[in-house]
Parts: C-alpha cells; sequence; structure tokens
C-alpha cells in the first residue's frame, strides 16, 4: 500500500484529535456555506452494494466542494459481471478519478482495494466489517445532539453481529472517557430496562441481506421495535440516532418525539463527508 495516501479502510487510524479537526470543518461548511476548494478533481463512487444516503450524500458533498463525479451504482453494468476482479476494477478507477469511494458485499474488500490503487479509497462499507464514514456521521450527531462526546451511555440495539455501523462506531467510541456501551441483540437480552439510563439509542435494522436463513432474520426482526411508550422512557435531553435505512425498528409513530434525531442525523452526512473529501484530497491536513 502507499502510505502517502490517505485511505480511510477501516477506524483504526482515528485520532480524537483527527476527529476534531474532522468535525470543526464540517461545522465551517454548517455555518458558512460550502467553497470550491476541489475545482478540477474527480470523486469515483463504485457501490457495489445497494446504498442511498452515503452514496448521495458523497456526491452532494464532491458537487459542493466543485468536484466531478463519476462511477456506479451496482456492478451489474460494469466488467465485475464479465469476472473482472476488483483488483484491476480499481486499478482502472484509479487513472479515472482523484478519490475512490468504494461500497462492497465482502469483508476486506476495501483493504484489497487500497493495496492496488493509486489513489485514496474511502471505505464507504465492506459486508458486515467497517463504515467508518457512517462512525463520523454519529459522532458528529452524538456531539450536537449531547453538545460533547465523554461521559455518556451509549445502548445500541439490533442486529449487533453483522452491523457494520455498529463494529466501527464501538471500536472508536474508546477514543472518549468515560463512554458507558450497552450492546443488545434483542432476541437475547431485554432492552427495555436500559432505556432510561441512555443518553443515546443507536437503532439498527437487521442485516437480512447477510442472514443464511429468513427464518433467522424474521426472528430477530420481530424482537424489537421503539414503541411511543418506549421512548416515553427515556432522558427527555436522550437522543436516538440511526444510520437508516429503517424498517420496522423505527416506527414512524416516533418521528416527532423529541428524542427522535435519526433525520438531523443524516442531515450532517454531507458536510462531514465534505470535511473527510477534503482532507483525503489533502485541502487540510
Ligand atoms: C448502513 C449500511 O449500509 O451499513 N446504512 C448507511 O450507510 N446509512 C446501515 C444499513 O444498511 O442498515
Amino acid at each position: 500500500m502507499n502510505t502517502k495516501l490517505h485511505h480511510i479502510v477501516t477506524t483504526e487510524h482515528f485520532t480524537r484529535q483527527w476527529l476534531e479537526q474532522v468535525f470543526n470543518r464540517a461545522n465551517q461548511f454548517i455555518a458558512d456555506g460550502f467553497v470550491h476548494t476541489l475545482p478540477n478533481k474527480i470523486v469515483a463512487t463504485c457501490f457495489f452494494e445497494p446504498s442511498t444516503r452515503t452514496r448521495l450524500s458523497f456526491t452532494s458533498a464532491a458537487h459542493r466542494l466543485g468536484a466531478e463525479v463519476l462511477g456506479f451504482d451496482n456492478s451489474t453494468s460494469t466488467s465485475t459481471s464479465k469476472g473482472e476482479s476488483l483488483e484491476d476494477t480499481v486499478r482502472m478507477v484509479s487513472n479515472y478519478a482523484d478519490v475512490i469511494v468504494l461500497r462492497h458485499p465482502e469483508i476486506g474488500s476495501a483493504e484489497r482495494a487500497a493495496q492496488v490503487a493509486t489513489v485514496p479509497v474511502i471505505n464507504a462499507g465492506d459486508g458486515a466489517h467497517a463504515h467508518p464514514t457512517q462512525t463520523l456521521v454519529d459522532l458528529f450527531a452524538i456531539k450536537q445532539g449531547l453538545g460533547k462526546l465523554d461521559d455518556f451511555t451509549i445502548l445500541m440495539i439490533g442486529d449487533i453481529e453483522h452491523s457494520r455501523v455498529v463494529h466501527s462506531l464501538s471500536a472508536t467510541l474508546k477514543l472518549f472517557n468515560n463512554v458507558e456501551q450497552i450492546l443488545i441483540n434483542p432476541v437475547e437480552q431485554d432492552y427495555k430496562p436500559h432505556l432510561a439510563t441512555a443518553d443515546i439509542v443507536l437503532m439498527t435494522r437487521v442485516q437480512t441481506e447477510r442472514f443464511s436463513t429468513q427464518r433467522e432474520a424474521d426472528q430477530l426482526k420481530q424482537a424489537y421495535g421503539l414503541s411511543v411508550e418506549d421512548v416515553q422512557q427515556m432522558k427527555p435531553t436522550a437522543r436516538i440516532i440511526a444510520p437508516l435505512p429503517r424498517t420496522t425498528e423505527l416506527p414512524t409513530s416516533i418521528d416527532a418525539l423529541p428524542q427522535a434525531y435519526y433525520f438531523q442525523q443524516a442531515s450532517f452526512a454531507v458536510p462531514v463527508r465534505a470535511a473527510l473529501l477534503e482532507y483525503v484530497l489533502e485541502v487540510w491536513q
């Protein structure tokens, strides 16, 4: 791997100081608007798995910064369907763009891409493994919602095993002080007794696509869902976050409650990913 390139493959290189720089830059965009800091740059979005928010917020962020975007949103129209390897695809796209945003169903795919790419690779999700840029959005939302990133309790409910969102966030929260993490698979454990103590509740959907049988996925899906009564047990200052999309775990009946924060959270994706694009393309160090 070319270590000079700023690949974002997992969260393992995140530091508190770097995260604060990203968040300060995102806050500048929110306060002052976007400026064209990436003219003449090309961002490639290579998505081998479905996406709405991640791909479109990267695309929007790139446009806001004056960059061009190319790419694909499923692999059926690419040479992957002719048997081309991920490595060869990434080698080619390195010739066409200045950064590659990659989503792929295989664990380790982003790392493999970074080994051969001659431009920075940003992991936009590799199977059940990691989703480092969602972690940036999650942390930014926690900071905006609670006003701090230390001294709080986070309850993560859902498909803990298959959620790359949970894996990456949980690893990164270790950088902060006095953060209590309670991770609950609702088939195994009741989350309701924890609702009153949580400052943040992260809801994740069942990753049905990663189960070997539909029956197991359905069993987990039926085990949870936040009701209005559940949310009313939470602290008034607590915040519910979620990467989205939602299924049954977040009914629309709770959307208007003050703890519901997931749509505000989603709105942070563009400024946060804009700050990240600037970093990997060395607008700031
Ligand atoms: C998540 C993902 O793709 O891992 N979505 C997202 O990026 N906003 C969560 C999910 O699909 O459930």
